[in-house]
């Protein structure tokens, strides 16, 4: 099973048991999800579902938080083009943990590793960035609780940090994490020394020492790895982590959703009838060829794409979607019926969605971290 998975890099079927073998992950067991139930009443179906399945030190932070020693969330966005429902599902979790713990969130918007990474102009980025930013205010966090940190905007207060971060990071350390070699621009070997400044910097800022959780897709764990180790020689915390897997593209499960093509993704800002056009032209079905072969046969829920966009974020409802597995599984329910409903879903989400993404253009200045 072919398996590549760094923060620029995912390929293939990723096989997560594996990953949290190699990667050193812990994962999120009965137990815990009941430590955190007592906090937060109810579990989020990605909890439950296992959509968010790993962890890095939770168990400290729940430790900490019942000791009165409030965690600050930190998450972020490369803006390198349009928002797709694989980034808003880690951000609508987001959200629900803000909601819950009743905690901050500092947001970092990483313009300059995209324009390191990516064959776009500095210009490009910045109008990503506007965009990106207004999908992330219409998920609904709070104005007073969450503050966006721009890299380049930000830079005299991130800069002082990321050196002392950098000075303790070799070259070596950055080919082994990423898999770089000597080609790769002198900026984005430097790069991931900026990501970890956000998992400190409220600490900074507030001059008291802060837990952070960071939710995260499990990709972004090798930059975190680093930070771990660091940080503590710098007199800060170890960032904890509570990572998911990857929505699946709309081709099936090798790699992530994207959004450079349009068979691999759908937009924040897709409209009703390219939704349902995606979905019917390119979804990954589990299903039969014919409908008759269906009815006979049934149809595997575990590779259609469909219904594990049901699964991850669209249908909250856990005993409509075990009824949806079962009726698909037994041919009862058929992939035009699947579709429908999943295309139903997703469009009523998208519509709200897209309503507050309006309304946001006038909040903007509100989030941005003034200090
Ligand atoms: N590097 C991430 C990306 O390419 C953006 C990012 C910055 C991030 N800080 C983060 C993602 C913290 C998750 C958590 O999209």
């Amino acid at each position: 099973m072919a398996n590549k998975v760094t923060p620029y890099e995912v390929e293939g079927d990723v096989d997560y048991k594996k990953l949290v073998k190699e990667f050193g992950l812990s994962i999120i067991d009965e137990n815990l999800l009941n430590r955190i139930k007592k906090h937060t009443k109810e579990l989020h179906p990605m909890l439950t579902r296992g959509v968010f399945f790993a962890h890095r030190d939770l168990k400290w932070i729940l430790d900490e938080y019942e000791k009165g020693n409030k965690f600050f969330l930190y998450t972020g966005c490369g803006p390198s083009g349009p928002i797709h429902l694989g980034h808003l599902q880690a951000w609508y979790f987001t959200k629900w943990l803000q909601d819950k713990f009743n905690v901050e969130l500092w947001f970092q918007f990483t313009d300059d590793e995209k324009f390191l990474y990516k064959n776009l102009s500095y210009e490009e980025i910045q109008k990503w960035m506007y965009e990106n930013m207004l999908d992330i205010i219409a998920v609904g966090f709070d104005p007073e609780k969450t503050h966006f940190i721009i890299d380049t905007k930000h830079a005299s207060l991130m800069y002082p940090e990321a050196i002392k971060v950098a000075k303790k990071i070799t070259f070596s350390m950055i080919k082994a994490t990423f898999g770089f070699n000597d080609s790769n621009n002198i900026g984005s070997i430097f790069f991931t020394s900026v990501q970890a400044v956000p998992a400190f910097l409220p600490s900074i800022i507030k001059k008291k020492k802060m837990p952070c959780l960071i939710p995260h897709a499990v990709d972004q764990d090798p930059h975190f790895r680093l930070t771990r180790d660091i940080l503590p020689r710098l007199g800060h915390y170890k960032p904890a982590s509570i990572q998911c897997s990857f929505l699946p593209p709309l081709t099936g499960r090798q790699g992530k959703m994207s959004s450079s093509e349009a068979s691999k993704g759908i937009l924040s800002i897709d409209n009703a009838k390219t939704i349902a056009n995606k979905i019917n032209k390119y979804a990954f079905s589990g299903g039969q060829h014919t409908l008759e072969e269906h009815k006979k046969l049934g149809g595997n829920p575990d590779v259609d794409v469909p219904f594990q966009y049901l699964r991850y974020m669209f249908e909250e409802d856990d005993e409509k979607l075990n009824q949806i597995y079962n009726d698909y599984k037994s041919g009862k329910m058929s992939t035009g019926e699947l579709k429908k409903y999943t295309i139903e879903k997703i469009t009523k989400f998208l519509k709200e969605h897209q309503k507050r993404r309006e309304k946001a253009k006038k909040q903007l200045d509100k989030f941005i971290y003034k200090g």
